[in-house]
């Protein structure tokens, strides 16, 4: 099995048709009656767990309690809600600022120089408009950026925008920002589930610049008919975690909880952090990854940062010894991450059906 080299069809950039101001949006973006947002599926009166993560931030101070505590709010997040928000974090609020503002203003460039940018299926780098190769499938209302940060053979400068002018060094600098941060957190993840520190970190294929780290930015234009589509269809993410740094002015994201749509209200400078299929599989379900869509809005449009943090793509990813239990057996099958990732890129977002499908037969 292989990506295609191309698309199944033109491709038509979502933020031109929301430009031209078209009052009704075209068939291919309609969804099912059954996917679209409805407001009686939606929870408002909760929001994902915030935890202040300043008591795990190294500031020459002891205070064993406040790390405790701040380990078991993650613990118990990961455990009930595979998705958290976290402040305090260590990263820069200018930094995330720049950052957003800059793929603010890549989306914002001429068509023309968006358009040098233009990606395939084959590797997905560059500017895009649809996940999945499937013909006449039913579209998302967004465009998209995506680069390689690690491992260092994949990342080519080349391939991330030159203009605004700033932007590669913003984006080496952020990146490597999230990346120390994920690399906490997988210490974090590790203890909690009652491994060593780096247990996590080596089942990912390697410490260091041997995993994979890339960036989606997501650029949601507003859309005249919000009821009836999605800027990103349901889905869990196919990588380890995820770190996003949403737009502070406009919601969107919504996760899926006990049958009803909790709507994340961001914290200012908080990151939203969620487990990917891979944890899943490594933890044997002990953490889950767990859906998530995106809303749009008629009036504003949205960016969003989404980096993955995911294992090397040639490493083995199976339920860990240590977690498997002494009754319990492994709840997956062993898959390569390039593999798995591969499957996610024919067939587009579909809910939770690709990690479920690696269940082992009994
Ligand atoms: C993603 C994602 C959410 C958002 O890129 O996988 O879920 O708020 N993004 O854009
Ligand atoms: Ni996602």
């Amino acid at each position: 099995m292989n990506a295609p080299e191309d698309w199944p069809e033109p491709i038509i950039r979502v933020q031109a048709l929301s430009e031209s101001g078209i009052p009704a949006i075209p068939n291919r973006y309609i969804k099912r009656e059954s996917d679209r947002p409805i407001s009686d599926d939606v929870a408002d009166d909760v929001n994902i767990p915030l935890i202040d993560f300043s008591g795990l931030i190294d500031n020459g101070k002891d205070n064993q309690d406040l790390v405790s505590e701040t380990m078991n709010k993650i613990s118990e997040a990961c455990r009930e809600w595979g998705f958290f928000q976290i402040v305090n974090h260590g990263v820069k609020p200018e930094l995330m600022d720049r950052a957003r503002e800059v793929w603010r203003e890549f989306f914002h460039l001429p068509t023309e120089v968006k358009q040098s940018y233009a990606n395939s299926p084959k590797t997905y780098e560059g500017y895009g408009s649809r996940l999945g190769v499937e013909k006449g499938a039913v579209l998302d209302w967004s465009d998209y950026y995506f680069l390689h940060y690690l491992p260092p053979h994949l990342k080519d400068h080349n391939k991330w925008p030159a203009q605004p002018h700033s932007s590669r060094e913003v984006n080496e600098e952020y990146l490597g920002e999230v990346v120390k941060l994920g690399g906490r957190l997988m210490k974090i993840f590790s203890i909690n589930l009652g491994l060593e520190e780096d247990q996590l970190q080596d089942a990912f294929g390697g410490n260091g610049e041997d995993i994979g780290v890339c960036l989606r930015v997501n650029f949601y234009p507003k859309c005249p008919q919000p009821d009836l589509t999605l800027g990103l269809s349901s889905h869990s993410d196919p990588g380890g975690m995820t770190l996003l740094l949403p737009d502070p002015h406009v919601a969107g994201l919504q996760v899926r909880r006990d049958g009803k749509w909790v709507t994340v209200k961001p914290a200012p400078h908080a990151f939203i952090v969620n487990i990917g299929d891979q944890i899943q599989v490594l933890s044997n379900a002990i953490y889950k990854s767990v859906e998530h869509r995106v809303i749009v809005n008629p009036n504003a449009e949205r960016v969003s940062l989404a980096c993955f943090y995911n294992p090397r793509g040639d490493q083995l990813i199976g339920p860990v010894k240590d977690l498997i239990g002494e009754e319990a057996c492994p709840l997956y099958q062993p898959m390569t991450f390039d593999e798995y990732r591969l499957f996610i890129r024919l067939r587009g977002p579909s809910g939770k059906s690709q990690v479920e499908s690696l269940k082992s037969p009994r």
